[in-house]
């Protein structure tokens, strides 16, 4: 039997992740400004204790950009264009919005050590290489620098666990991985798991806070 990590390497790749997010985008803001608020939230918050240059990898339609300080240079890129566009109109009056740059996370096209912190949020699900996007946000952040995840984690087991693993089979249709346990990114990296905390609604989110060594 496969592994869920193999399972879902073969139900996600790139083409079906720019599919789903274009069939998403006009309709994204309506269905997911609620549910994943708690989550922009925490993580943003966290971020503008912090100074210096930030990048959002898989900014989405950019619903998370109006609530970073302006003391922060805000860097945003995303895979899919049609997500883009429409962060894109809704920062356009906003001056600490540095780039919205179509890229892929596992590609990054900055240079190493370049952000004082690095977020993904709703991210690391739904590419279809998530190691190799851990790495480059290690790459891109500055020693001693952060890097935040906010995500689901599926359960390993009980009714919730049970629920992700039927969801799997539409993975390619949604462009997510519902079957992702947390230990596939921890210990894969150099980067330190500093803060984790479990978030609404209903904990099915988790906040994870690295910080990259010196
Ligand atoms: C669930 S949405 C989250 C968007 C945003 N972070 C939010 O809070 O609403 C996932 C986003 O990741 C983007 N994405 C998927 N694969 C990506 C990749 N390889 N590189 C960059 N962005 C990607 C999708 O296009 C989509 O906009």
């Amino acid at each position: 039997m496969l592994n869920p990590a193999a399972r879902n390497s073969k139900k996600l790749d790139g083409s079906a992740v720019l599919a789903a997010y274009a069939r998403w985008a006009p309709v994204y803001d309506l269905v997911f400004a609620g549910p994943l608020y708690w989550g922009r939230r925490a993580a943003v918050s966290h971020l503008n204790k912090l100074e210096g240059n930030v990048l959002e990898a898989g900014v989405g339609t950019g619903m998370s950009l109006p609530l970073y300080g302006d003391h922060l240079k805000i860097s945003g890129i995303d895979v899919s264009d049609d997500m883009l566009q429409r962060a894109r109109k809704r920062v356009a009056h906003r001056d600490n919005i540095q780039d919205l740059q179509v890229m892929d996370a596992g590609e990054l096209a900055y240079p190493d050590n370049h952000f004082d912190a690095v977020v993904a949020m709703y991210l690391i699900t739904v590419v279809p290489d998530p190691e190799k996007v851990m790495r480059e946000l290690e790459r891109v952040t500055k020693p001693g620098g952060t890097v935040l995840l906010v995500n689901h984690f599926s359960a390993q087991s009980g009714v919730r666990a049970k629920f992700e693993q039927g969801l799997e089979r539409f993975g390619h249709r949604l462009g997510w991985n519902p079957e992702f346990p947390r230990s596939r990114i921890l210990g894969r990296t150099q980067l330190e798991l500093e803060h984790e905390e479990t978030l609404p609604p209903f904990k099915l989110f988790t906040l994870m806070s690295f910080r990259k060594p010196e």
